[in-house]
């Protein structure tokens, strides 16, 4: 059964295109790590009003494929901020061309932790907002 997009707004959109597969023709889990990995980079950068270098990309979980031509939408909020690092959780939603884009369905669930750090790349402590 087809899903619901979240109602907040998507951080980012992307449609999956034939560049974007792997040998056997499926969309390459690598390439939807990338844009998690853009996605949250956004969240956390946003948060911190810096800069951040990705230090982790934990339960990364691939639920379902992602076909050429689907409109991947990532949805991300932050989970937890410690002294310098900060965890945000994604959500990957597709709605399929192949179906009018009448078909929705979560296809992906990721964490990604970043380290807000300096100009010389050293951790920074992230200021309470
Ligand atoms: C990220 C980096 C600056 C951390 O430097 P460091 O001196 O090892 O820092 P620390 O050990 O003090 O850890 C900093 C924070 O990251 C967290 N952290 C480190 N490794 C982690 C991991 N594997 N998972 C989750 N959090 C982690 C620590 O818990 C700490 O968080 P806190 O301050 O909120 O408690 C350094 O490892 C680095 O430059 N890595 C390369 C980053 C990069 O280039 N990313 C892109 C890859 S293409």
């Amino acid at each position: 059964m087809s899903q619901q997009l979240p109602s907040e707004h998507a951080i980012l959109r992307i449609v999956a295109r034939p560049t974007d597969v792997n040998a056997d023709g499926d969309i390459f889990g690598g390439w939807l790590m990338s844009q998690g990995d853009i996605a949250g980079s956004i969240v956390a950068t946003r948060y911190v009003k810096g800069h951040v270098v990705t230090v982790a990309a934990t339960n990364f979980r691939f639920i379902k494929p992602v076909l050429v031509s689907d409109i991947v939408s990532l949805y991300g909020k932050v989970k937890h901020v410690g002294t310098t690092s900060i965890t945000i959780s994604l959500d990957v939603y597709i709605e399929r061309k192949a179906h009018d884009y009448d078909f929705i369905d979560k296809v992906a669930e990721a964490e990604f932790v970043y380290v807000h750090i300096d100009k010389q790349g050293k951790p920074i402590p992230i200021q309470a907002i």
